[in-house]
C-alpha cells in the first residue's frame, strides 16, 4: 500500500509550505494535476499538506472533494492521509474503474455501491465520505450510494484535477452533501479546506481560481475536425464518433466554440466562413433547425446582413468573431462535433480484461488532429510525418499503425492494422483486425463503424451504408474438431433424442391388385447439436433455413423406410431449418465480430423431407367391397445408432393432412402402431373401402337380374323360347357384369364373400334355366298340340272347335318354386350374406 509520500494528493505530517492564492468566499482553488498524454515516471505531481490536528483515530469526520480525472488508471488515488510512515493509510480514497474503494484507519473497505459509479474522465465528480463510529456513507454526485465492506486493495496515481477538498470533524447531513454537490453552497471544512490551507505543490501543478458554481455548469465538449467536409459528410462523421454536430445553445457555448476554432483558424478555410454549425433552414426558409435532433434552435448568432443567401444557402458557418453566416451546404469546411461525457468509442480486437479498458474518447489534439484517448493507457493518434494513425501506449510505444487510404479518414469502423510491437499475441509485422465504434454488444457494427440493431443483420436488406450487414451471413459456426459423421452428444451423456413428426400429406393411389399404396408424406426430425452454434437466426415463424453448403457440413440423422415397394423412394424436397432464436450470447467486448451467437444446445435443428413413395400393404379382401385395410409406413434408424441416437416416444407426433375421402376409400385412424419404439417407427392408417359403388354396380344389378330371371317363371308356358331367352340373357348379363368387376379386383386365392355372392347368383340363374327346360319336357310342345284333331260337337247346327286343353294347368312345383322357394332363398341368402359381412368387418 502506498506509503507517504506517494505521487497523489498526499496529506502528510511533512513540510509546511505555501501554495495557492487567496480566494474569496464564493471562489475555489482548482488544482490541476494533469500529466498530459504521456506517463513519464519522473514527473510526479502532487499536493502536500502538513495537518495541524491528528485525525487518528477518526471519530466523526466528513471529507468532501470534487475531482476531474484525466484518464483511468487501474487505481486512481483521490487522496491519502498518513499519520506516519507506518500508518500510511489512515485515510486513503481511490477508485478502480467504476468502483470506489477506501482505507479508513488502515482498514481496507469496499464500498458496495447500488449501481456502478459512472465516473468518466474529464467530468467533475463530487465525493463525500461521511464517517461516524460504526458507520460510513459515501456520497457520489450528492447521492448516498454505498455501504462499507472489507476488501483487498492496491495503489496508484491520480491524473486529473481536484478542488473543494474539505474536512469536517462532524457528520454532514445528506441535504448538506447534496447542496455541496450541486454547487448551491461552497462549504469550507473546519478541519481542512483546500481553499485556505497552505498546500505545497509538487511537480507541474497548475492552480486556477474559479467561482464554485461554475464547477456545476459544464461546457459542452466540442472537438474540431480539421479536415474539410461538406455539411452532410460532417454530420455523418460526427455520428460515427457517436457525437452530434456542434450547435451552440448559448452565448457561452458559442464563445467556447470560437476558442476551439482559434488554433485552426488558418487551416479551416481561406474565407471567413470557418466552421460548419449543425443548423440548416433547408426545409423551411428562415427557420433554422438543429440537424441532429430536427428541432428549432432558440439561440442564433446571425448578425446582419446574414443570413442573406435565401433558399440557395441553407447551412450556417461560424465566423472568427463568433457570429454566424449562411453558406452553401456543399462547400467543404471544418466542422466540430459535440461529445457527451457518458458516450464513448470502443476499441475491439485486442485482449482487454475489463470492459472499461475498451473505452476511448475524443480528447485533445496531437499533431493537429483529434486524439482518441483510452480510459487507461492507450492512445490513437495521428502521425503527421508518415501520414498514419498510431496505436500507442502512454509510455510512448507504438503498438500498431494504420495507413488510411483516405488521409481525411479517421480510424473508425473495422480496419486492418499493422502490428508494430508484440500486441495480444500478434508479432510485429502481422496484421490485426481492430474496430473503433460506439457500438455496444446489443448492436452490430457495420464495417464503416455505424451501429445497427442485430435484427437488421442478414435480413436481405442493406442497412449499413457500406452494405456490410449482408456480408458473412453463414448461419452455422462449426467448432474446430467438428466431425460430421459423429453423432451429437445427448444431454447427460445419454443418447441423442430425435423427435419425429410424420405427416401424411395425401394418399395418391391405392392399387388393390398390386397391394400398394402411394403416399406423399413428410418426415420431420428435430434434434439438438450442442457442438454447434449459430448466427443470424430469425425468431419469426418461418425460421432460418440452412443453405445446402451448411447442411453438408453438419450431422443429419439417417433412417431407412423398410416396406417400400421396389425400394423406390422419391425425395421431393429436403430442408434443414432452425425455427427458434433462443438465448443469444452477446459478443464479447474484445470481439471485432459483433454477431449474436445462438448456442446449438438451445436451438433445435429440424430436417424436413418430403417424399412420394409406394408402400406394400397386406390388403384384406374377405369382406370385399366393405373391407378395412391397415397399411403401415415403417421407418427405422440404422443399427449403428444403437445407444447413440434414439427416437423420442413422448414427443413424437403423426398427422394426416390430406383429404380423408378418396374415390374408393376413407382414410381413418392415422397413428403410431404399437411396435413403434426407440429405433423403429411404424405409422399405421386404415383404408375403409367404400362399398356403395359396388352395391350400385354389382349387388343391385345382380338382384335385378335375379328378378328378371324370376319373372321369366311367370311368362306364359307356351312362350318357351321367350322364357328361355330371358333367363339365359339374365345369366349372360350377370356373367358380363361379374367379368368386368373381377378385372378390377385383386387376385387372391382365398375365398371372399363376394365369390359366394357370385356363386349364389349364378346358381340361381342357372337353376332357373334348368327349370325352364325341364318343366317344358312335362308339357306337350306347341307343335304337337297344334296337330291334335279338334273335337266337333253338334250343338244347334253350329260347330265349335275347341282344343282339348286350352290352358294346361301348371304343375304344383312351379307354383311353389316361383312363389315361395325362390324368393325365400334369395331373401334368406341376402340376410345371411349381409349379416356375415357386417359381423366380419
Ligand atoms: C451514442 O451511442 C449510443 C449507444 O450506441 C446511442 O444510444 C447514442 O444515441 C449515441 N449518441 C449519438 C449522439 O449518436
Ligand atoms: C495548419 O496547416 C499547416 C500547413 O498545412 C500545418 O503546418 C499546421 O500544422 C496546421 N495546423 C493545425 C493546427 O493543424
Ligand atoms: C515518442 O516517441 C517518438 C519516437 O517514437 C518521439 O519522437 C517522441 O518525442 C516521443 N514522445 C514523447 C512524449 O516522449
Ligand atoms: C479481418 O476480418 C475480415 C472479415 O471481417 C476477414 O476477411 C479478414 O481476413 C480479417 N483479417 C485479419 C488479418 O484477420
Ligand atoms: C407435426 O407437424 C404438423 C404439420 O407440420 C404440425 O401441425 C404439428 O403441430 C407438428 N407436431 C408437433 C408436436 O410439432
Amino acid at each position: 500500500m502506498p506509503h507517504c509520500p506517494l505521487p497523489a494528493l498526499l496529506l502528510c505530517f511533512l513540510t509546511l509550505s505555501t501554495g495557492g492564492e487567496e480566494v474569496e468566499e464564493q471562489e475555489v482553488r482548482v488544482y490541476s494535476l494533469q500529466r498530459g498524454v504521456w506517463t513519464i515516471p519522473s514527473t510526479s505531481v502532487y499536493l502536500r499538506y502538513n495537518f495541524p490536528v491528528d485525525l487518528n483515530p477518526v471519530t466523526h469526520l466528513t471529507v468532501c472533494y470534487r475531482i476531474r480525472l484525466e484518464k483511468f488508471a487501474d487505481y486512481n488515488i483521490h487522496l491519502s492521509y498518513a499519520t506516519s510512515e507506518k500508518d500510511a493509510n489512515s485515510l486513503l480514497l481511490y477508485n478502480m474503474a467504476t468502483q470506489m474503494l477506501a482505507y479508513v484507519n488502515n482498514l481496507q473497505q469496499t464500498l458496495v455501491t447500488t449501481e456502478p459509479l459512472e465516473i468518466y474522465p474529464e467530468t467533475w465528480n463530487h465525493f463525500c465520505h461521511v464517517l461516524e463510529p460504526g458507520a460510513y456513507t459515501l456520497y457520489w454526485q450528492g447521492k448516498a450510494s454505498a455501504s462499507p465492506r472489507v476488501h483487498q486493495g492496491l495503489s496508484i496515481v491520480l491524473h486529473g484535477d481536484i478542488t473543494q477538498l474539505n474536512f469536517w470533524d462532524r457528520v454532514l447531513s445528506a441535504a448538506e452533501v447534496e447542496d455541496l454537490a450541486a454547487c448551491r453552497i461552497n462549504g469550507r471544512g473546519n478541519v481542512f479546506s483546500l481553499d485556505t490551507a497552505d498546500v505545497k505543490m509538487m511537480g507541474d501543478v497548475l492552480l486556477d481560481i474559479v467561482r464554485h458554481n461554475e464547477l456545476c455548469r459544464s461546457l459542452p465538449h466540442y472537438m474540431l475536425l480539421p479536415e474539410r467536409r461538406s455539411v452532410s459528410a460532417s454530420l455523418v462523421q460526427c455520428h460515427l464518433f457517436n457525437a452530434s454536430m456542434s450547435v451552440p445553445g448559448s452565448i457561452q457555448d458559442n464563445d467556447y466554440l470560437k476558442q476551439v476554432l482559434l488554433p485552426f483558424m488558418d487551416n479551416c478555410s481561406s474565407t471567413p466562413w470557418k466552421l460548419w454549425l449543425g443548423v440548416t433552414d433547408q426545409a423551411e426558409e428562415g427557420v433554422w433547425v438543429d440537424m441532429n435532433v430536427k428541432k428549432f434552435v432558440e439561440f442564433q448568432n446571425f448578425v446582419s446582413p446574414f443570413p442573406y443567401g435565401g433558399s440557395v444557402e441553407n447551412c450556417a458557418a461560424l465566423f472568427p468573431d463568433g457570429t454566424w453566416g449562411d453558406a452553401k451546404c456543399s462547400i467543404k469546411k471544418c466542422s466540430s462535433c459535440e461529445f457527451k461525457p457518458s458516450e464513448f468509442l470502443r476499441l475491439r480486437g485486442l485482449c482487454f480484461e475489463e470492459e472499461q479498458q475498451t473505452r476511448f474518447r475524443v480528447a485533445d489534439y496531437v499533431n493537429g488532429r483529434p486524439l482518441l484517448r483510452g480510459f487507461y493507457d492507450l492512445l490513437i493518434m495521428w502521425d503527421n510525418e508518415n501520414a498514419q494513425w498510431l496505436l500507442r501506449n502512454t509510455a510512448n510505444t507504438t503498438l500498431a499503425s494504420l495507413s488510411p487510404s483516405d488521409l481525411e479518414e479517421y480510424p473508425l469502423g473495422q480496419k486492418i492494422w499493422l502490428v508494430r510491437d508484440l500486441l495480444c499475441g500478434s508479432h510485429a509485422g502481422t496484421s490485426l483486425n481492430l474496430s473503433v465504434s460506439p457500438c455496444l454488444g446489443h448492436h452490430f457494427m457495420c464495417r464503416s463503424g455505424e451501429c445497427i440493431a442485430h435484427q437488421h443483420r442478414c435480413n436481405m436488406r442493406y442497412e449499413c451504408s457500406d452494405g456490410s450487414d449482408e456480408d458473412d451471413c453463414d448461419i452455422v459456426n462449426l467448432p474446430s474438431g467438428y466431425r460430421r459423421h459423429l453423432t451429437p452428444p445427448g444431454t447427460d451423456s445419454s443418447s441423442l433424442i430425435i423427435t419425429p413428426n410424420i405427416t401424411i400429406n395425401r394418399i395418391m393411389a391405392v392399387d388393390e391388385r398390386d397391394m400398394t399404396v402411394t403416399i406423399e408424406f413428410q418426415v420431420k426430425l428435430t434434434w439438438l447439436d450442442e457442438r454447434l452454434s449459430f448466427s443470424h437466426l430469425e425468431s419469426t415463424n418461418k425460421g432460418t433455413v440452412l443453405s445446402r453448403e451448411d447442411v453438408k457440413k453438419i450431422w443429419t440423422p439417417l433412417y431407412r423406410l423398410s416396406n417400400l415397394k421396389g425400394g423406390h423412394l422419391q425425395l421431393l424436397e429436403e430442408t434443414v431449418r432452425i425455427t427458434t432464436a433462443r438465448h443469444p450470447k452477446h459478443p464479447d467486448f474484445n470481439n471485432v465480430k459483433m454477431d449474436l451467437v445462438y448456442p446449438g444446445g438451445d436451438n433445435e435443428l429440424i430436417i424436413t423431407q418430403d417424399y412420394i413413395a409406394s408402400f406394400t400393404c397386406p390388403f384384406e379382401f374377405y369382406t370385399y367391397p366393405f373391407d378395412i385395410h391397415v397399411c403401415t409406413l415403417n421407418l427405422c434408424l440404422p443399427s449403428t445408432y444403437e445407444n447413440f441416437v434414439e427416437l423420442s416416444e413422448e414427443m413424437r407426433d403423426v398427422t394426416f393432412t390430406g383429404p380423408q375421402e378418396l374415390t374408393m376409400f376413407s382414410v381413418l385412424n392415422v397413428h403410431y402402431g404399437p411396435d413403434s419404439g426407440k429405433y423403429h417407427l411404424s405409422v399405421e392408417f386404415e383404408l375403409h373401402c367404400h362399398g356403395s359403388a359396388i352395391v350400385l354396380s354389382l349387388f343391385i344389378p345382380s338382384l335385378f337380374l335375379l328378378a328378371i330371371s324370376w319373372s321369366s317363371l311367370f311368362v306364359k308356358w307356351e312362350a318357351f323360347s321367350s322364357r328361355l331367352m330371358v333367363s339365359v340373357s339374365a345369366l349372360l348379363v350377370f356373367y358380363t357384369l361379374r367379368f368386368t368387376l373381377i378385372g378390377s379386383m385383386p387376385m387372391t386365392l382365398a375365398i371372399k364373400l363376394i365369390d359366394i355372392w357370385f356363386f349364389f347368383i349364378i346358381s340361381v340363374l342357372s337353376v332357373n334355366i334348368i327349370i325352364h327346360i325341364f318343366i317344358q319336357e312335362e308339357f306337350p310342345n306347341d307343335e304337337a298340340f297344334k296337330k291334335k284333331p279338334l273335337f266337333v260337337r253338334p250343338a244347334g247346327g253350329a260347330v265349335i272347335l275347341t282344343p282339348e286343353s286350352i290352358q294346361p294347368s301348371h304343375p304344383k312345383f312351379i307354383t311353389i318354386y316361383r312363389r315361395i322357394i325362390l324368393p325365400g332363398l334369395i331373401v334368406t341368402f341376402n340376410i345371411i350374406f349381409w349379416l356375415t359381412l357386417l359381423l366380419l368387418r
